[in-house]
């Protein structure tokens, strides 16, 4: 049985290591990183996943120097708009998930258009998590909670279960990232760097996936 719909949520590390191995400035690992996020937002789709959450910027990325974190964002704002009407077309719906009160007004007027210009798409639904804590986004949703805070309810507020979390550059952590929404989730870790990351290995990582037996705390359910 080939299993479908997944959401797929992506730590996508090592974009600096990747540029300073080759004598290159980090933003120039984080430009790279920019090709890779296009390769595996293009093959998704057919991959069977309608549900892609990429983690773009943590709250604890503001620790970085000034320069980076604005040329990261310099690169977010031109991905959305060089993007967003293409993504349109192609039934893909952009959405942010994050603090948005501490970005520049630049880009968070990006994403709003974004958002807007695509908000119609059916085809895969992409978050982009920005100045994004999970722990943060947990206390949120639960003081935004109109209805009793239930399972459902904060699930409902969040945003789906994960099926499969890929982090890249053979770290293994979750470094705050969508902490209530993996609690099934299956973990791929790879030793590859962001930047050197595409549709084959997006390709294996779902086969390794698809294989594995997901039984929820209870008995066999093979996906494979
Ligand atoms: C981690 O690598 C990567 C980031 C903090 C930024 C990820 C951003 C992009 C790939 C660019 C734009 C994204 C979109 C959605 C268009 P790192 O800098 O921590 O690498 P290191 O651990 O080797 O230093």
């Amino acid at each position: 049985m080939k299993a479908d719909n997944l959401h797929v949520a992506i730590i996508m590390d090592g974009n600096g290591r990747w540029a300073t191995e080759r004598g290159l400035p980090r933003i120039a690992g984080h430009r790279a990183g920019v090709q890779s996020v296009r390769s595996v937002v293009e093959a998704a789709p057919q991959m069977g996943i309608s549900v892609l959450t990429l983690y773009a910027f943590s709250e604890d990325n503001w620790s970085r120097p000034r320069r980076e974190v604005m040329a990261l964002f310099g690169l977010l704002r031109r991905y959305l708009m060089l993007e967003a009407k293409a993504a349109a077309g192609q039934g893909v719906r952009i959405q942010a998930i994050g603090r948005r009160d501490r970005l520049p007004a630049s880009l968070s007027a990006a994403l709003g258009e974004a958002e807007e210009l695509t908000g119609h798409g059916t085809r895969l639904h992409l978050r982009i998590a920005l100045d994004y804590s999970s722990r943060g986004a947990l206390i949120d949703a639960a003081r935004r909670l109109a209805s009793p805070l239930t399972r459902e309810s904060l699930s409902q507020a969040l945003g789906p279960d994960v099926d499969l979390l890929i982090r890249t550059s053979g770290e293994q952590r979750l470094s705050d990232f969508l902490l209530w929404e993996c609690a099934y989730a299956e973990f791929h870790f790879t030793a590859r760097k962001w930047p050197e990351f595409g549709t084959q290995e997006l390709s294996a990582a779902l086969n390794e996936f698809r294989h594995r037996d997901r039984r929820f705390g209870g008995l066999a359910l093979k996906l494979a």
